[in-house]
């Protein structure tokens, strides 16, 4: 059983995509595991970032994605981190598979929605970032 971090991104949520992308993951029968709609800080997105520091969309990311309020999740199932990632699809809108979430609805790579973990050590570490352990709920799920 594997666990990723989710996050739709400022846009997402002023676009009033939250609702959509969370029911892409449900209807392909991920788990949810936590949940919070919150106002990323300078100093989280820098952690959060860390592995951008110096490139030149760094800046922006960082004032993209502390400008208004994010929805942060952990999901959990098999293979849940490349199941993830090919629902959401390439980072830069243009290449990402038609179906995927940013070929559906993203135009811009600054401005590509979502977030999702790229490996299941990032996804420990970005889940530790945003949530503590209490956060993340173990529950059953039968299907
Ligand atoms: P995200 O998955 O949140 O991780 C880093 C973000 O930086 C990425 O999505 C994009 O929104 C943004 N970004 C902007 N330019 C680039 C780029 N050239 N390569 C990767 N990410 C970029």
């Amino acid at each position: 059983m594997e666990r990723t971090f989710l996050m739709v991104k400022p846009d997402g949520v002023q676009r009033g995509l939250i609702g959509e992308i969370v029911s892409r993951f449900e209807r392909k029968g991920l788990k949810l595991a936590a949940a919070k709609f919150m106002q990323i800080t300078p100093e989280l997105a820098e952690r959060h970032y860390a592995e951008h520091v110096g490139k030149a969309f760094y800046p922006p990311l960082v004032q993209f994605v502390t400008s208004s309020p994010v929805f942060a999740m952990v999901w959990q199932g098999d293979n849940v981190i490349a199941l993830t990632r090919a629902l959401i699809g390439k980072t830069d809108a243009i290449e990402a598979a038609p179906g995927t979430i940013r070929s559906d609805y993203a135009v811009h790579t600054n401005f590509n929605l979502i977030h999702g973990s790229d490996s299941p050590a990032s996804a420990e570490r970005e889940i530790g970032i945003f949530f503590s352990p209490e956060e993340v709920l173990e529950y059953e799920h039968s299907i």
